[in-house]
């Protein structure tokens, strides 16, 4: 149970304190860092306004979408990838989705296509699935793109996920001062960049951004620094805007580990690679796409940001010792 905490009240407030009580949780603002509050137990802080106003949809996002929930995706080109895995997932759960790519959609052979549930590009309804042409790493070209979604979805954007990245993990055979920054710069810069770009249109509250980190964030093999740097970054960048947008927008990141988007589908992968796992499989796109569901879902997840989940069969929770 809530209780404000009066047991000294004149002292404290006449010394600028306002506690509130929940058992040992305490809340308080602080007069003497009046503009930053953070929150969790005993020192720290959150505003008493804040808790009284809930977030409410702000009058300024205009919302001409029919009513629809709508999503941007980064990273759709590849018929197996991810990206066009969401694109489906969220299309199949009534969302509008505009699908953001550097390269145009690719289709799939029908046989793996129906292995990973994914009809061909062709197949998209276009008055549902819109695609926008876009380099993630060029603020400018981010700016018009997002430009685009918005004026097709009719005004509003409820859930970005920035999915779309430089997979190549080892970088043994490349200038690697270039591929560091290249890959930051796809990787994290691109993340920041439509993720400062949709904002504005998003309506407070209701909204969710999700970032496609990785479990190499946590763990690494040699040659990985740019990819696994990136995709740390994008953990930093996930708990950073959580808070700054506090109240607004939900920030989350999802930590893929081994997720089978080879085209030749199941025919790529040895029982072993199976076995390898705690939960006796490696990952499909779908792994990825329902926790994303899940995330993007007010009613679901409205208790959840700023968090890093981690989709891997169990394997970074695997002890590993000398053969
Ligand atoms: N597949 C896995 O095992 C795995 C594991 C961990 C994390 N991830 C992450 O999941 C996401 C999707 O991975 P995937 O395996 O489906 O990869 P993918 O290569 O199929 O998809 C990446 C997409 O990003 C696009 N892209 C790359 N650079 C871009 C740029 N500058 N601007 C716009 N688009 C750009 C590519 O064209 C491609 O369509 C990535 O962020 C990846 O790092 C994947």
């Amino acid at each position: 149970m809530l209780k404000l905490g009066v047991s000294s009240w004149s002292s404290k407030y006449s010394s600028s304190w306002l506690l509130l009580r929940k058992e040992s949780l305490v809340l308080i603002k602080s007069f003497r860092c009046k503009h930053r509050y953070h929150w969790g137990k005993q020192q720290n802080y959150i505003t008493v306004a804040q808790m009284e106003k809930p977030p409410q949809k702000s009058p300024e996002v205009p919302d001409n979408n029919g009513g629809l929930r709508c999503a941007i995706i980064t990273g759709v080109s590849k018929p197996y990838g991810i990206g066009r895995c969401l694109v489906h997932k969220f299309l199949e759960q009534g969302y509008k989705v505009a699908g953001l790519d550097i390269k145009s959609l690719e289709n799939g052979t029908m046989e793996v296509q129906r292995d990973l549930q994914i009809t061909s590009a062709s197949k998209l309804p276009p008055d549902r699935f819109h695609f926008v042409h876009a380099d993630i790493s060029d603020p400018g070209k981010i700016k018009l793109a997002v430009k685009e979604a918005v004026e097709w979805f009719g005004g509003c954007i409820h859930v970005l996920i920035n999915n779309a990245a430089r997979t190549k993990t080892i970088l043994d055979d490349e200038d690697p001062m270039k591929a560091f920054a290249e890959t930051i710069a796809a990787n994290l810069n691109g993340a920041y960049y439509l993720s400062e770009a949709v904002l504005p249109c998003m309506p407070p509250g209701l909204s969710s951004i999700i970032n496609i980190s990785s479990t190499r964030a946590l763990q690494s093999e040699p040659n990985t620094a740019a990819y696994s740097a990136s995709k740390a970054g994008l953990c930093g960048l996930t708990h950073s805007q959580a808070i700054t947008l506090a109240g607004r927008v939900r920030v989350n990141a999802v930590l893929p580990g081994w997720i089978n988007t080879d085209p030749a589908g199941e025919a790529a992968l040895r029982d072993e690679d199976h076995r390898w796992h705690p939960v006796g499989r490696v990952g499909i796109p779908q792994d990825i796409a329902e926790m994303c569901l899940f995330l993007a879902d007010e009613k679901r997840s409205g208790f959840i940001t700023g968090q890093e989940f981690v989709v891997d069969g169990g394997v970074t929770k695997k002890m590993v010792y000398p053969e």
